[in-house]
């Protein structure tokens, strides 16, 4: 058997990695249009960063793991064809800032149907809007060549920065397939491979609607639970009740579940926000405007959550921040990975930067040319300054914003940081991180999300 994805992001390339690992008897190729990404897939500095995956690549990467940009022959000599291109969300015309961009998905079906010259089992591995099956299908058949293809969903529920330990044990496998012969026998097919490694129980198999809308559902109920704690962080800080007592006082509800009760600076991350908007746009679409709202206030609750971050060390820094040294700690949108989509930072660097302030940013993982891209800056900008460690950025700062909860951020040497900043010296805690009995004995002033307020800071 011969497998290969098309698309290799931070999906494609750990998801096939996996595969290549766990099932030895099975060729495993990686092929992406982008002639850069592919280069790095097959260097010694891979393009995603997640802890164990260097380690998994470089076992498998030219025995039965192959990276390369030749889609085309990829596609022929295939019998499972995983599609794991970008669905980002619209930003133009119908649908625009809400429903996904297909058309990434829309060229590799084409190009399927343009090259295959066998049946295929077609792998959805792609975040997508329910009934997106439908249209590949439709594509598909319209090539004259009178193949059969099986179109399969697949959605991938890892998640960055643990997507090696997830991969390799999920929680579950999800198959949605055509509930007809051929349909089924595919989705066996499927199942054959992961049953390599991952116990037959926790294979689940549906029909391919229940599986492409169960996707955008488990986004929708986590981006859910971090807006509510979220809320609740800032009724918190107004009533004396500590957020982080509140989760765990109803985390411990099994009903509940302690996971996802963090409150933080907002979520961020290539998928919640899209794929809510993408159901909020559904919705809409099947005439379900209530439905629509319901999730589109988790979205609004998240935007809320980081401007007022942003806003709060305004208002505590005396109103302004014109000309103020402001170090950032951490620009990923969380710990563990390099990725940058829809971090919290970015909007939180953008508020302070419309402020005037002048930024020092440290990220242990994220490169310069990434964060100035993000920031829409030029890296000699004169209000950022981009820093080679935490020391560094605190040097001569007002204040100190953790933004993405990197392990190193809690070992820090503070009684230094200390020392070299501008007094009083700040901290803003968006990631509820550090150690603020501790911070605060050494003189620092602290703000933590949800935490009650300080009788020195501005209501
Ligand atoms: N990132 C995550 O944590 C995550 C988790 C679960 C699901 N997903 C979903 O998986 C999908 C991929 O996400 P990602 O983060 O890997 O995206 P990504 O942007 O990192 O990677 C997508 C890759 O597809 C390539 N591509 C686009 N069109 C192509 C074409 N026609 N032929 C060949 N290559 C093409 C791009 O060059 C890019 O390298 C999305 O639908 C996303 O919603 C992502």
């Amino acid at each position: 058997m011969r497998i290969c994805c098309i698309g290799a992001g931070y999906v494609g390339g750990p998801t096939m990695a996996m595969i290549a690992a766990k099932c030895p008897d099975i060729r495993v190729d990686v092929v992406d249009l982008n002639a850069e990404r592919i280069a790095a897939w097959n260097s010694a500095d891979l393009p995603v960063y997640e802890p164990g995956l260097d380690d998994l690549v470089v076992n498998a990467r030219g025995k039965n793991l192959f990276f390369s940009t030749e889609v085309k022959q990829a596609i022929r000599d295939a019998d499972i064809i995983f599609v794991s291109v970008n669905t980002p969300t619209k930003t133009f015309g119908v649908g625009a800032h809400k429903a996904a961009d297909l058309r990434f998905i829309e060229s590799v079906a084409r190009t399927i149907a343009e090259v295959a010259e066998t049946p295929k089992i077609i792998v959805e591995k792609s975040t997508i809007p329910v009934r997106t099956a439908e249209a590949i299908q439709t594509i598909l058949a319209s090539s004259e060549k009178g193949l059969k293809h099986q179109v399969l969903s697949n959605p991938e529920f890892l998640a960055e920065g643990t997507a090696v330990a997830d991969l390799n044990a999920p929680d579950r496998i999800l198959i949605g397939g055509e509930q007809t012969p051929g349909g089924l026998a595919a989705v066996e097919t499927l199942v054959s491979v992961y049953a390599h490694w991952v116990p037959r129980e926790r294979i689940l198999t549906t029909n391919l609607w229940s599986s492409e809308l169960s996707k955008l559902v488990a986004n929708a109920f986590l981006a859910q639970r971090i807006s509510s704690i979220n809320s609740i962080s800032a009724l918190c800080e107004k009533t004396g009740a500590d957020v982080d007592e509140v989760a765990r006082a109803i985390g411990t509800d099994s009903r509940i579940g302690p996971k996802f009760l963090k409150s933080s600076v907002g979520f961020g991350g290539s998928c919640f926000q899209k794929d809510v908007l993408n159901l909020v746009y559904l919705c809409g679409h099947f005439g379900l405007p209530e439905v629509a709202a319901y999730w589109q206030q988790v979205i609004e609750m998240n935007d809320w959550q980081k401007h007022r971050f942003a806003e709060r060390v305004l208002r505590t820094l005396f109103n302004t921040v014109t000309g103020k040294r402001i170090a950032v700690l951490g620009f990923a949108f969380k710990k563990d990975t390099n990725d940058t989509r829809e971090s919290a930072a970015i909007y939180v660097c953008q508020d302070l930067l419309e402020e005037r302030a002048s930024l020092s940013i440290y990220d242990p993982k994220v490169t310069t040319a990434q964060m100035c891209t993000d920031l829409g800056i030029d890296p000699a900008s004169p209000n950022v300054e981009f820093a080679t460690s935490a020391e560094q950025a605190a040097q001569g700062a007002h204040a100190l914003l953790v933004l993405t909860e990197w392990d190193e951020f809690r070992k820090l040497d503070f009684d230094a940081i200390y020392k070299s900043m501008v007094k009083p010296a700040w901290i803003f805690d968006g990631r509820s991180l550090l150690d603020h009995k501790k911070l605060r004995e050494i003189g620092f002033k602290v703000y933590s999300i949800g935490k009650p307020l300080p009788t020195d800071q501005p209501a």
